[in-house]
């Protein structure tokens, strides 16, 4: 856990974080205080989960110093455009009260272009206010990427270099019945680290045989092998768990390597979505 991978900011990102997406408001302290007394330096949340409060709780009362922990939030996924952003962004600061956020995201693309360039707009304002560190976007497909890629170049080009801002990171469902090599392969050229949700697959796939056969032949857990594929990708997983002994095994993937053949196994080709999939949008 103590590893992280450089972002186009100056700053790292640790390559394992701990999501909290259904962690009720009023569990999220005590959860999240225990993933960070259990290792865990990188903290998933978002608007629509009701617990930045909660989140920035823990962070706070965990006696760690600010700069050690790596805390993303995520804008409203139904509002859109400059003014919605800046508001949803500052009440995600003021909420959970820190002096400063290390990610945020645009959680959906929906909105239209100008939903989202708007959108855009209002991060880049709240990074050169030192509000947040970095930026990005999630659910976004490759067409909504390169719309914005190429807002970001004409406003360098008109403006200055620097001025349309970098895509640091972005946040997909992601594992092996869900690859979305179309997605990451446009961050790999881009500079854009891909953070992994749902790695677990919700829990769906733990019996699956696949998954299984290596677990035995690794001497690892299902949820283990599927983090060791992630990370193998170059993906930051981001796994939820309300029990301490699966946050400890989730965390505890540092001491094996999956074999390249092994990794080609899990190349299902499959496209099983699990929660939503907002990558689609033709807004
Ligand atoms: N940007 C987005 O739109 C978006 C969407 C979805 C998720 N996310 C982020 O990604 C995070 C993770 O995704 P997720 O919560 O959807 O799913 P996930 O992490 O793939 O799976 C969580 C499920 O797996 C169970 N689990 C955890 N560790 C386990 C283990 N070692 N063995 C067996 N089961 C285990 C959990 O149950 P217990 O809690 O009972 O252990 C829970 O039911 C979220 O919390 C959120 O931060 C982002």
């Amino acid at each position: 856990m103590a590893t992280a991978v450089p972002l186009s900011t100056k700053y790292t990102l640790p390559i394992l974080g701990y999501g909290v997406l259904q962690v009720a408001p009023e569990k999220a302290p005590e959860f999240v205080a225990k993933a960070l007394e259990v290792g865990y330096r990188h903290i998933d949340s978002a608007t629509m989960y009701q617990n930045e409060a909660a989140c920035g709780e823990a962070i706070r009362a965990s006696g760690l110093p600010r700069e050690s922990v790596f805390y993303t939030s995520k804008s409203p996924p139904d509002q859109h455009g400059y003014d919605a952003t800046v508001k949803g962004f500052e009440a995600s600061l003021q909420k959970s009260g820190l002096d400063y956020i290390d990610l945020y995201l645009l959680h959906t693309p929906f909105g239209g272009k100008e939903g989202r360039i708007g959108g855009w707009k209002a991060l880049l304002e709240a990074q050169r206010a030192g509000k947040v560190r970095s930026i990005g976007v999630s659910n976004w497909g490759v067409h909504h990427l390169q719309e914005l890629e190429d807002w970001i170049q004409e406003t360098d080009a008109k403006e200055g270099k620097g001025t349309g801002g970098k895509i640091s990171v972005g946040q997909w469902e992601i594992h092996p019945w869900l690859a979305r090599k179309d997605i990451t392969d446009w961050c790999a050229k881009h500079g854009v680290v891909v953070e992994a949700y749902s790695p677990l697959v919700r829990g769906l796939k733990m019996h699956d045989p696949l998954l299984k056969a290596l677990a035995e032949k690794y001497g690892k857990s299902p949820a283990q092998i599927l983090l060791r594929w992630s990370v193998q990708q170059g993906f930051v997983p981001l796994p939820k768990s309300e029990k301490e002994n699966r946050m400890r095994e989730n965390a505890d993937i540092f001491d094996f390597e999956l074999s390249a053949d092994d990794m080609k196994t899990l190349e299902t080709g499959k496209y099983e979505t699990t929660i939503w999939d907002p990558t689609t949008d033709t807004s």
